[in-house]
């Protein structure tokens, strides 16, 4: 029989989550809404969905999966609420505002047995899954650097966003999927420290820029961008190896390059007894045949694959891909970073 699936908060990722559910009709039914927006209880029952206007009369329908789909600062509620109720449970990203709600959370499921799981969708961008290749493959060799950037040019965070009480601002809207990708790639090191500034550039408040930079225990940095005001673009993923490098410059993974030097040649001596390149023989381009060019590498866009995981789970089938403790890393790192940017210091860790 298809699950039973309910979704609190029928706003923009709730109407999403409507659309993805009804990919699978033989596995998943959508039944019922709450919101506590009137025009969202009538967008449900345009949909033909039962509208429930208390959370009292949607926790007591037969659902199997509630969908936390509310701003931010309801996250935490809602979840331990439907957890305590006897439903599983997708929560929206940021997971909470905090690892310490988070592990309040986290309790309630171990007390409950039910599933509390994140939609950290961004695990499954093209763009992202060809770094992961790239990185893994050892194509462009040691990593030393990767730049994590997402820039837009209107210098808002809307609505709810832009409310600090609501969990606004850039480093839990944007920031907590850009850090998932990014541990997700070393998942056996430790993050050892964390750096991080965050600016309120046009919205006041929140954080509508921020910058930060962790290390991993092998000794690659992550160093992440986000800003809501930049008028020129720089590219979505910059990565430095010790033997070549990627650039991707947007999300759809398909415009950018790597390259690397073939194997005879060892990068500085290159230039010895080379009389004259420009401006600086330091950094003067490399001849063209001392690198290979390589192809980007080809991934497999699967945009259901992480409701299919979901649906599965539920059913007790499979084990949901996005585990807690990988959330709790997340939180750990976001805490960090508001810490670090709060006394403008590095803030060494063992996450
Ligand atoms: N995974 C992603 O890629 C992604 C993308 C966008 C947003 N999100 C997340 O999804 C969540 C919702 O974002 P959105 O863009 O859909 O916001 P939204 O403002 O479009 O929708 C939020 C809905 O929640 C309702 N709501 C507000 N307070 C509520 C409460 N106390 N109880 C019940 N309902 C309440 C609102 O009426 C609204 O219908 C946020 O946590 C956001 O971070 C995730």
């Amino acid at each position: 029989m298809a699950i039973q699936v309910g979704i609190i908060g029928f706003g923009y990722m709730g109407h999403f989550h409507m659309r993805k559910v009804r990919s699978f009709p033989e596995d998943a039914t959508l039944v019922a809404v709450y919101d506590i927006k009137e025009e969202a209880l009538a967008d449900a029952r345009e949909e033909g969905l039962k509208a429930c206007t208390s959370v009292e009369e949607f926790l007591a329908l037969p659902l199997d999966l509630v969908v936390v789909s509310t701003p931010n600062n309801y996250h935490a509620h809602y979840a331990k609420l439907a957890m305590k109720a006897g439903k599983n449970v997708l929560c929206e990203k940021p997971v909470t505002m905090s690892a310490a709600e988070l592990e309040e959370v986290m309790a309630v499921s171990a007390e409950t047995g039910k599933i509390f799981t994140v939609h950290q969708n961004r695990r499954w961008d093209v763009d992202y899954l060809e770094v992961v290749s790239a990185v893994r493959s050892g194509d462009i060799g040691k990593i030393t650097t990767i730049e994590s950037t997402v820039l837009g040019e209107r210098g808002v965070c809307f609505g709810w966003r832009g409310d600090p009480v609501a969990g606004g601002g850039m480093l839990y809207d944007w920031g907590v999927h850009l850090i998932d990708q990014l541990l997700m790639l070393y998942p056996g090191e430790k993050v050892v420290s964390v750096y991080a500034r965050l600016l309120s550039v046009l919205t006041p408040a929140v954080d509508d820029y921020f910058e930060l930079t962790f290390k991993f225990s092998g000794g690659t940095t992550a160093r992440v961008t986000v800003g809501t005001f930049a008028l020129q673009k720089k590219p979505r993923w910059f990565v430095f190896g010790d033997r070549g490098t990627l650039k991707l410059d947007d999300f759809s993974g398909q415009i950018g390059g790597m390259a690397r030097i073939k194997a005879d040649v060892k990068g500085f001596d290159s230039v010895v007894g080379i009389k004259s390149l420009g401006p600086s023989r330091t950094m003067a381009p490399l001849e063209k045949e001392m690198l290979e060019p390589l192809e980007l590498p080809v991934v497999e866009d699967q945009p259901l694959e992480f409701w299919r995981n979901l649906i599965a789970a539920v059913e007790g089938k499979e084990e949901c891909y996005i585990k807690q403790f990988q959330l709790l890393r997340q939180m750990k790192i976001v805490d960090a970073a508001f810490l670090s940017s709060e006394k403008d210091e590095v803030i060494k860790v063992e996450i």
